[in-house]
């Protein structure tokens, strides 16, 4: 039985959040596998806030329109279905997040990041790998369980299945993406 959060530490969606109802489900079955992970591991209620700030941001703006999220974050260089993490990190910190951590989790969460801390891992593992998805649920669910275990591996299995996807629809690799790609594996590539 986990322990809640108290109050004034126990994120929700914030206000400018415009999200469909399926949206919110989503959010709330990221939410709660974060709370699970962190209860396993035993991280401490400020580190358990900065995981769940980042997943009630993360797809705050999902269901705005591409002029809406135009006009919070003007120009962004990513295909219209990855513009709302950029847009929803910025209106965060428009509104006073200040976590750079938080606010990276949020902004590359469709993407990866080499430099993310354990929030930003947190929040692309526990996205991928929620149990309402439809494909993969028992190879999911089990990675899922094992997360508090060993989330380096866990990060490395979710990770790889996504860039494989992305290999195969064909798209070109963001630069975020194969760069953080490669700070996982981290074996340099040596020249025979
Ligand atoms: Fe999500």
């Amino acid at each position: 039985m986990s322990a809640d959060l108290p109050s004034g530490l126990r994120p929700t969606l914030p206000a400018w959040g415009q999200v469909s109802p399926e949206r919110l489900q989503h959010i709330q079955r990221v939410a709660s596998l974060v709370d699970a992970w962190s209860e396993s591991l035993g991280v401490p209620d400020s580190e358990r806030n900065r995981w769940l700030r980042a997943v009630w941001l993360h797809d705050a703006l999902r269901d705005a329109t591409p002029e809406e999220l135009e006009a919070i974050a003007p120009g962004t260089p990513v295909p219209p279905e990855l513009r709302h993490g950029p847009a929803s990190a910025a209106r965060a910190k428009a509104e006073g997040e200040a976590d750079r951590g938080v606010l990276d989790a949020v902004r590359y969460h469709s993407l990866g990041l080499a430099e993310w801390d354990m929030v930003g891992r947190v929040l692309y593992c526990a996205d991928y790998l929620e149990p309402g998805r439809q494909h993969d649920r028992e190879g999911r669910a089990a990675l899922a369980r094992r997360f508090p275990e060993d989330p380096a591996a866990v990060l490395l299995a979710v990770a790889r299945t996504r860039l494989v996807y992305l290999v195969r629809s064909g798209w070109t690799i963001p630069e975020p993406t194969w760069r953080f790609w490669n700070s996982l594996v981290a074996v340099p590539h040596s020249p025979r």
